[in-house]
């Protein structure tokens, strides 16, 4: 939700940070902006719309500076528009400012300014940023930081460029992510590491409220006293290929087909000698006598397949909670529960939230994260990472793969320390998940049928998708893939809910995606499909273990054998690629829908 970028260096800033903004597309944004500073002092350039309007825009009305600061705004006070696009000025033009996230106390901060003579010129909250630390700046910049900050309520991502101090870009962060790139031309702020992948893969990451100083060849951090902190950049072992399309027209439709090699290495980093491993086996499970997964959207429904896994193999209770009402609810948690967060960005703000208020209550918590050195992995008891990159698509698909693999394995590691597997059924539980990336790559090989079936469902206005067991849970997200991407009204539900209420919505070729990979319950979703189709239904029946021959309102996929705990990790492959195509047809933009941000850092 919203990028930063700023840099400082050797080169001229606008195309690498106009660069950097493409990279952070996927988070979502409605508007533009860059302001550079040389010696004419600041130049801006900032419009409602998209980056190519705003390069268009550069275009006629050149800019460039050493040093820099960019945006891609997701509004959330004041309409998008030319004016509350970022970078923000004060009113004397002495301080530049992006900003990400809610400053809560904004109104007082603004009547404050006003009554002494500021004038403010956009709807924002952010703007009370720029004019507060023009109003405070007194010749010592991080002095300045301090005082803003200090002002704030809310949460922020700032990066900061001061007239006054011409060779320093700055920057603070609360709540909302920010991360500095060290380079050989120069130093960067960004939201996240795929903005400054194609100059460094040297990182530091920002703690809540600590500062950081750059100029073109060095960077220096202080703490909300002023006083200098130390920090060793990090190396992300993440490429640059790995955040670009390569070839594929949309990042979603590369990741999906990334997703065996996902897979493997996320059950490498688990079976192998890592820092998951390590991890996993310090877990003192016999501590716990619950445990609670929380996350939002996709990572939710990764918590509802794993609640599945668990309880069979572990017997233990489980149960999932959306992160957003998880924090406001007094959850009953303690000592003796295991808190799991999910989450790809590591920066939801629920999921953050859901985190802090489990570790108030004295649980243990368990991250299981995607981006290194994010909030989440940073703040949880332990963290276990999955190995799916860069995702850039808004839509998730590889990083949910690679967190039911990891939630399968700390399962299957949870039942054998608590007794309740013996090695040898461990031993056959590995070796299932150790198959799903060879099974999961010859899925990928023959794709034709799911995209043909896909493209007669454009002009469908309503889908539901129905399983028993854990082909429910993975129904959920087969079902929000297809709304995130192609805009079609759908619903997931139990099999056995249908004729509680459900099946009065079925009429004459109302489309139901069945999937069916437990056996055992095979005869009974078996009879729900015919419910359905008596009624008048088109079904995709996916699964591997249909016995139905397809007919005139029936279409059969098949699926490969697996142990049914572990079966979501191929069906939601073929869930993906049906929602891809059924958008690809539609002509939308797939990797950045309407109104949607990749990471939603704001409540
Ligand atoms: C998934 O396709 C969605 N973009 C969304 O539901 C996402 O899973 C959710 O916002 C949670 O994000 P996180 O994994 O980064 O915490
Ligand atoms: N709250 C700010 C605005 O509406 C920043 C939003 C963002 O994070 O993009 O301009």
């Amino acid at each position: 939700m919203c990028g930063i970028i700023g840099y400082t260096g050797t080169e001229n800033a606008v195309p690498i940070i106009v660069d950097g903004l493409k990279r952070l597309e996927y988070r979502g944004y409605d508007s533009a902006g860059v302001a550079v500073m040389n010696e004419d002092g600041f130049e801006v350039v900032k419009q409602k719309g998209c980056l190519s309007a705003l390069e268009a825009m550069i275009s006629i009305k050149p800019i460039a500076g050493f040093m820099g600061i960019g945006h891609t705004r997701w509004a959330t006070h004041g309409e998008p528009s030319d004016v509350n696009s970022h970078p923000h000025l004060g009113s004397q033009n002495k301080i530049a400012v992006v900003h990400n996230g809610i400053i809560e106390n904004y109104r007082q901060i603004k009547e404050r300014l006003e009554q002494k003579g500021i004038r403010f010129v956009s709807q924002t909250d952010s703007e009370v940023i720029a004019q507060l630390a023009e109003y405070y700046h007194d010749g010592d910049i991080v002095d300045t930081m301090i005082r803003t900050a200090n002002a704030l309520e809310g949460s922020y991502a700032l990066g900061i460029m001061c007239l006054d101090e011409p060779d320093k870009l700055v920057a603070i962060k609360k709540d909302n992510p920010l991360i500095v790139g060290v380079s050989e031309h120069g130093n960067f702020i960004a939201s996240d590491v795929p903005a400054v992948l194609a100059h460094t893969n040297r990182v530091c990451y920002l703690n809540d409220r600590e500062i950081a100083v750059l100029t073109k060849n060095s960077v220096e951090f202080f703490n909300m006293d002023g006083e200098p902190i130390y920090k060793e950049p990090e190396t992300v072992t993440w490429s640059i290929d790995s955040a670009e399309k390569g070839g594929y027209e949309h990042f979603m439709l590369k990741e999906i087909m990334e997703q065996p090699r996902v897979l493997k290495e996320t059950i490498q980093s688990v079976l192998g000698d890592g820092d998951n491993r390590r991890i996993i086996d310090s877990l003192d499970v016999s501590r716990f006598d619950r445990i609670v997964i929380t996350a939002c959207g996709s990572a939710y429904n990764a918590g509802m397949v794993a609640k599945y896994v668990f309880e069979r193999l572990c017997r233990v209770t489980v149960e999932v909670e959306l992160a957003s009402e998880f924090r406001y609810k007094d959850p009953i948690v303690g000592q003796s529960t295991l808190v799991i967060l999910v989450s790809q960005s590591g920066e939801t703000a629920d999921t953050i939230a859901a985190m802090r208020e489990a570790k108030r209550k004295g649980a243990a918590t368990v991250s299981v994260v995607n981006v290194i050195g994010s909030t989440i992995a940073r703040e949880t008891d332990y963290t276990l990472y999955t190995m799916a990159g860069p995702e850039i698509a808004v839509a998730t698909t590889k990083a949910f793969s690679a967190q039911l693999v990891l939630l399968y394995l700390l399962a299957v590691s949870f039942a054998k320390k608590l007794g309740k597997i013996s090695k040898e059924t461990e031993d056959r539980l590995l070796s299932d998940i150790a198959s799903l990336p060879g099974k999961a790559a010859g899925l990928l090989k023959r794709i034709d049928p799911v995209a043909k079936y896909a493209a007669g469902c454009v002009g469908c206005k309503s889908i539901f998708f129905i399983g028993r067991n854990i082909d429910y849970a993975i129904a959920l997200e087969g079902s929000l893939k297809l709304k995130e991407i192609s805009y079609i009204h759908s619903e997931a539900y139990a099999g056995g809910e249908l004729k509680h209420g459900t099946i009065s919505l079925i009429e004459d070729n109302t489309l139901v995606v069945a999937i069916s990979c437990c056996e055992r319950l095979y005869e009974k979703i078996y009879s729900n499909v015919e419910q359905v189709i008596s009624r008048g239904a088109r079904v995709l029946f996916i699964g591997n273990c249909i016995k139905a021959e397809p007919g005139e309102q029936l279409e059969t996929i098949e699926l490969p054998e697996i142990n049914e705990l572990f079966a979501p990790s191929l069906s939601v492959i073929c869930l993906q690629l049906f929602s891809y195509y059924v958008a690809a047809n539609k002509g939308l933009d797939i990797d950045k829908p309407r109104n949607l941000a990749k990471s939603v850092t704001v409540e």
